[in-house]
């Protein structure tokens, strides 16, 4: 379905997230037949570029990216895209924006920052000043919204000075995985797993976000940031408020954020005191990756004293009646055994078992949420062998594949989440007292983390992380589900 006419302002639009996702997302919005045929992408940089430049350098972005791209559909494309070199440092050229959005002053005026976070408040001041703000305009952030909560506080106000907060959509590319959303649908569409949602039939839940690739280019940034600010602190926490959250009154924004935000505040506060025996923090050391030999992080970085983690791992507690005494273990790292993301919520095992011994062990029920690859949901139950010897049980997955169910391209998170912004739905986007919520439990992580004597333990490159990690789950009498 067409959305409604918009101009929609790219800063940063030369950049890396916009040749990866952003361009890629609209092309394939538009070859839909969503975008409307006098809907404008105005890309801005520092570059001179003129518009013929900018589309030719889309073209490139789209045949890296989508690799298939049609010709015809290409040109309808590029027919919407324009350029205006801003230079956000000395305030050139937002005249020029001016004028060409004064164009069209009634539209749906989206203002994509796709830039780093020390330039959030400059532009969105600039945004205000220029007077380029409308009843009908919004504006799109990333993370990092801080690196702790009182930085997170400084941005938000900056960026809250110009926009309200029903303006303002904080992206979580997580929320626009299609398999995220799909537990909303698999919680609330169906009759069978609610009432079982509990700590009464769930023993613990597992979340995994494991990436089989190191830090790549961005070595930089992230030893600024680890992975407990980098997927911790927004996307991992994210899905554990999905997987727990009450169930909202409707589908509306508010309603589900603020199930979310109950969640985040019922977060069990991990302090120095409990820091040691909750987490682990791991760093890699050179291994191999499926493409073979690959270096350690500190030989990435260049540098031999980070003590940033590229890995973690967490026991998690959520502190409320359906909850209480259900774990929720988290990892997440780079350059793991292979790239999987998922949630496995592991259910209690039978009561009583009415089988002898033959039958074999009796696996307690696990649904298994798959984000990526291969995205579907497997319910794990026991059946019997087939064939006519005695009661022998086994483990089969009830399989829900959604490449095989739907024979249709698996759109990407932005290309919703950008049609979201423009139809103005902030379900899938976080609210401020979540990010605030989501950091005041990370905090003392890292305080406690800062003031340990110990260091991120290494582990070899393509490995599962630190064995720490293992003992973790362990320690409890539970194994995380299929490593290694
Ligand atoms: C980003 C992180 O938010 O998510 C990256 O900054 C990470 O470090 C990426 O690699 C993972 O996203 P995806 O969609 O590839 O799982």
């Amino acid at each position: 379905i067409e959305v409604d006419e918009f101009d929609l302002v790219v800063f940063g639009a030369s950049g890396d997230l916009a040749h990866r996702k952003l361009i890629p997302a609209l092309y394939h919005r538009c070859c839909d037949g969503q975008l409307p045929e006098n809907a404008r992408i105005i890309a801005s940089s520092r570059r001179k570029y003129s518009d013929d430049d900018y589309k030719a350098w889309a073209r490139e972005a789209l045949s890296e990216h989508v690799g298939d791209v049609d010709a015809d559909a290409l040109e309808v494309f590029l027919a919407r895209l324009h350029y205006v070199t801003i230079d956000i440092g000395s305030g050139e050229g937002w005249d020029d924006l001016r004028t060409i959005l004064d164009e069209r002053p009634d539209v749906i005026r989206a203002f994509y920052l796709a830039v780093g976070p020390d330039l959030f408040g400059t532009i969105c001041k600039s945004i205000g000043d220029a007077g380029l703000v409308t009843d009908k305009t919004r504006v799109v952030i990333e993370k990092p919204i801080g690196k702790d909560g009182a930085s997170a506080k400084t941005l938000n106000d900056n960026v809250g000075g110009v926009f309200d907060e029903h303006q303002i959509f904080r992206i979580d590319h997580y929320l626009g995985k299609e398999t995220v959303q799909n537990l909303m649908a698999l919680r609330f569409a169906n009759a069978l797993f609610e009432p079982l949602w509990n700590a009464a039939h769930i023993d613990h839940v597992q979340i995994t976000v494991a990436e089989a690739l190191g830090t790549g280019g961005r070595a930089g940034y992230y030893d600024t940031a680890g992975a407990l600010r980098d997927m911790v602190q927004n996307h991992i926490l994210q899905l554990l408020c999905l997987v727990a959250m009450e169930p909202p009154e409707s589908m509306n924004a508010d309603s589900v954020r603020d199930e979310k935000l109950k969640v985040l505040k019922a977060l069990a506060p991990i302090t120095e005191a409990t820091a040691d025996k909750l987490t682990v923090r791991g760093q890699y050391k050179a291994g191999a990756s499926a493409g073979g030999a690959v270096p350690g992080y500190l030989e990435e970085l260049g540098r031999d004293d980070s003590t940033t983690e590229t890995f973690v791992a967490l026991k998690a507690e959520i502190a409320n009646w359906r909850w209480a005494g259900v774990p929720f273990y988290l990892r997440t790292g780079k350059r793991l055994a292979q790239r999987v993301s998922e949630i496995v919520v592991q259910f209690r095992p039978i009561p009583h078992s009415i089988f002898d011994e033959e039958a074999g062990t009796i696996s307690a029920n696990r649904l298994i949420i798959r984000l990526q690859p291969d995205e579907g949901v497997q319910m794990k139950v026991m059946i019997k062998d087939p064939g006519p010897g005695g009661m022998r049980l086994r483990e089969v997955p009830l399989d829900m594949s959604f490449a095989e169910a739907f024979k249709v391209r698996n759109p990407d998170a932005y290309e919703r989440l950008i049609m979201d912004v423009i139809r103005g739905n902030q379900t899938l986007f976080m609210r401020r007292d979540e990010v605030d919520a989501a950091w005041a439990w990370v905090d003392p992580i890292l305080a406690a983390w800062a003031n340990s004597k110990e260091t991120p333990r290494g582990y070899t490159a393509g490995t599962w992380g630190p064995s720490a990690s293992i003992a973790l789950v362990e320690r409890d009498g539970r194994t995380w589900a299929e490593d290694g």
